[in-house]
């Protein structure tokens, strides 16, 4: 039975909770008004930015396979094995901000009732940086954009000043949150890197900036492996690769590990999860876990570039989910439910728990180590 699965998330009303992330499913008005005919509820723009983006030569993306009979993981050996990951060193939009107001504006007339978010970003080192989010954020919202996502996540960058350079930093993901907010009348989102070391100081720093949700995550950052034949990296351009980002199937025990810590330390905000999404069980992985809604790159850059075919099982899927689950009558019901699952290690029983003194000795005439601060 077809299900009602809108959902309310940071004040906007979702026809369903599954978006397309931003990426080359949504870097263009067609793509967009594609993805939303199949049925998307939200999409997140491709990157709008204010500087000029040249790509590297060849191909920006490329999918690891696992072989079929030996399980090795290849770039370079045909379509056939199961999908591992995605691997991509994209920039941001190749468009201006010019190119892309109109077609905001024209997207959300053609679909007032599916909700399109902008993914901005721009530096932090100048006022005349912090001049660029002020004037996307005004920008896009004026073209009718529901929301905002900030991109502190961008692996790929040179400047120290953005991308995933903000996003690892605490002070600048909370500055860059709080100027956009300042001239913000729409909800603001802010999607993090996966690369820092603790993803919850981060999430922190964006809400006390005034994040409406967090959005977890970008791509890990990676390399393309070695052909043992040529050795050479299977993508390179004249023999030479930077890091760029893992993204698909791979992730996703990676990305719930840090959605996880984020949603057990502030339970009460907004989560948008990504990573390794194409079926409804791997969502559901996020929304137990405390997210409202979801979003996916890799799977439907696979399926005809915007996912028709995603998108009608994540459908089916979740009203099937909830057909036959016990548990709950929507989706919205799910939200959270195994988040306190999580523990430290040392809340984990053991077999016999007077045995264990979480890794540390027991000093003669001490009482045990205090389990809460081991
Ligand atoms: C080719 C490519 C380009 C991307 N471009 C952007 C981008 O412009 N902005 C952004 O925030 N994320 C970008 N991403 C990251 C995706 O939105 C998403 O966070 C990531 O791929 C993980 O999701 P997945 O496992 O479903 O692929 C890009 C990903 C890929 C593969």
């Amino acid at each position: 039975m077809a299900r009602d699965l809108s959902c309310t998330f940071t004040g906007l009303r979702f026809p369903n909770p599954f978006l397309l992330s931003s990426a080359p499913p949504t870097e263009s008005e067609s793509n967009i008004l594609r993805a939303f005919e199949a049925g998307w509820g939200g999409v997140v723009t491709k990157t709008i930015g204010m500087h000029p983006v040249v790509n590297v030569k060849g191909p920006k993306t490329k999918f690891l396979r696992a072989q079929p009979e030996t399980g090795a993981l290849s770039m370079n050996k045909g379509r056939a094995g199961a999908l591992h990951s995605s691997w991509n060193w994209e920039l941001i939009s190749d468009k201006p901000l010019d190119w892309w107001l109109p077609r905001i504006e024209r997207i959300k007339k053609a679909f007032p009732d599916r909700i399109l978010i902008a993914s901005i970003m721009a530096g932090s080192g100048s006022e005349s940086e912090l001049d660029h989010w002020r004037t996307l954020t005004r920008e896009c919202q004026k073209a009718g954009a529901d929301g905002l996502e900030l991109n502190l996540s961008c692996p790929h960058m040179d400047r120290p000043d953005m991308g995933s350079n903000i996003g690892k930093d605490e002070a600048l993901c909370s500055f860059v949150t709080q100027v956009v907010k300042e001239v913000a009348t729409v909800p603001v989102w802010a999607k993090l890197t996966p690369a820092t070391g603790d993803i919850v100081a981060e999430a922190g720093a964006v809400f006390r900036g005034g994040a409406d949700a967090v959005v977890s995550s970008n791509t890990f950052p990676s390399l393309p492996l070695v052909d043992p034949d040529t050795l050479e990296f299977e993508c390179n351009v004249d023999g030479f690769v930077s890091p760029g980002g893992l993204g698909g199937p791979a992730i996703l025990p990676l990305s719930i590990a840090n959605m996880a810590s984020m949603t057990r330390a502030f339970p009460d905000k907004s989560f948008s999860g990504i990573g390794g999404i194409s079926e409804f069980r791997d969502a559901l992985n996020y929304f137990l876990l405390g997210c409202g809604t979801v979003q996916v790159c890799t799977a439907a850059m696979l399926d005809h570039a915007v996912g028709p075919n995603v998108i009608r099982r994540l459908i089916e899927g979740a009203s099937a989910f909830l057909d036959r689950t016990p548990f709950f009558e929507t989706l919205a019901d799910c939200r959270g439910h195994l988040r306190d699952r999580v523990v430290a290690h040392s809340k984990i029983r053991r077999p016999d728990d007077s045995d264990y003194q979480g890794g540390y000795e027991p000093q003669e005439g001490y009482a045990a180590p205090d389990a809460d601060n081991r």
